[in-house]
């Protein structure tokens, strides 16, 4: 007897999320691909468990979506696969086998840059446990769409159609004041990363669902309003954007596979897990298109 999958999608009961169920992600049709991608843009971030899958699937797996062009951290990529960027806190030879501090404070993936990635999707691959059993590293989605819907409407107005400056070096400092973390950062980053300008309402190219795009720290400056102010509004758009009401939280479990989408929603991988306690995971990156 031939056993057919059935898929189904089960939004979470967040603002934002869903798992989708049934689904191998190494062996998929096209038209449980189509349904995972709406799922994607309806619900801002979707998750399978129990994968097995291997790299070059997840790779296969995130071009459905669009292209994955190399990581700009080739230094923390998989060695051999230079569009796969480890994220971990595990040595080898006394060396950190990838990134140990990607995405600890909230944050939309690069969005320094001039063409954020679409999506990205990341695997599971060790979990942290504590002593007791519990599961740590969990990370938290906070859907910036539905903050957008929460907005008074003065502001929105005010801010329709304005630009906000996104300063990489910005998200460092603003790193190394929340956690205390430091990084060294090269000499002629300031030159090689100058701040890109994005809207602050974003829409999504899909659905056209407007969202904040903003991040307190990253982002430095607003178009045509005075510095002071302008802060205080980044500050006050930021909070909003990741307010608990607006979370779907993510207990991981190893296999699985989580893709969230940078247009609508913002991040934190939680750090509360210790050098000891491994943590694994495969991203990939798809590219994007220019934010309007
Ligand atoms: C990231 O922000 O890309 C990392 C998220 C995580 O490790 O949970």
């Amino acid at each position: 007897m031939q056993v057919v999958e059935s898929v189904s999608i089960v939004p979470t009961a967040a603002v934002l999320g869903a798992e989708v169920r049934g689904v191998d992600l190494g062996n998929l049709d096209d038209e449980t691909f189509r349904r995972i991608d709406e799922a994607l843009s309806r619900y801002g971030m979707v998750f399978f468990r129990k994968q097995d899958i291997t790299v070059d699937q997840q790779i296969a797996f995130a071009r459905r979506f669009g292209d994955a062009a190399p990581n700009v951290n080739q230094q923390a990529c998989l060695p051999g696969y230079p569009e796969v960027l480890v994220v971990s806190n595990v040595k080898e030879n006394g060396r950190l086998i990838g990134v140990s501090d990607a995405g600890i404070t909230w944050h939309t993936d690069q969005s320094a840059y001039p063409r954020p990635p679409r999506c990205s999707v990341l695997y599971a691959k060790e979990v942290p446990v504590a002593d007791d059993g519990t599961v740590l590293g969990d990370t938290i989605f906070s859907s910036a769409a539905a903050a957008y819907d929460a907005l008074a409407a003065d502001i929105k107005a005010r801010l329709e159609g304005k630009r906000a400056s996104h300063d990489y070096m910005g998200r460092l400092l603003a790193r190394e004041k929340s956690v205390g973390l430091t990084r060294t950062i090269p000499a002629d980053h300031a030159a090689k990363m100058p701040p890109v300008w994005h809207p602050v309402f974003r829409t999504h190219p899909v659905t056209g669902r407007k969202s904040i795009y903003v991040t307190e720290g990253e982002c430095t400056a607003i178009e045509g309003i005075p510095e002071d102010e302008a802060l205080a509004l980044i500050a006050q758009l930021h909070q909003l954007a990741v307010e608990p009401r607006f979370h779907y939280r993510h207990r991981w479990q190893r296999g699985d596979v989580i893709v969230w989408d940078n247009c609508t929603c913002q991040h934190l991988a939680v750090r509360d897990y210790g050098e000891d306690q491994r943590r694994l995971m495969y991203r990939v990156s798809v590219d994007g298109a220019v934010p309007f």
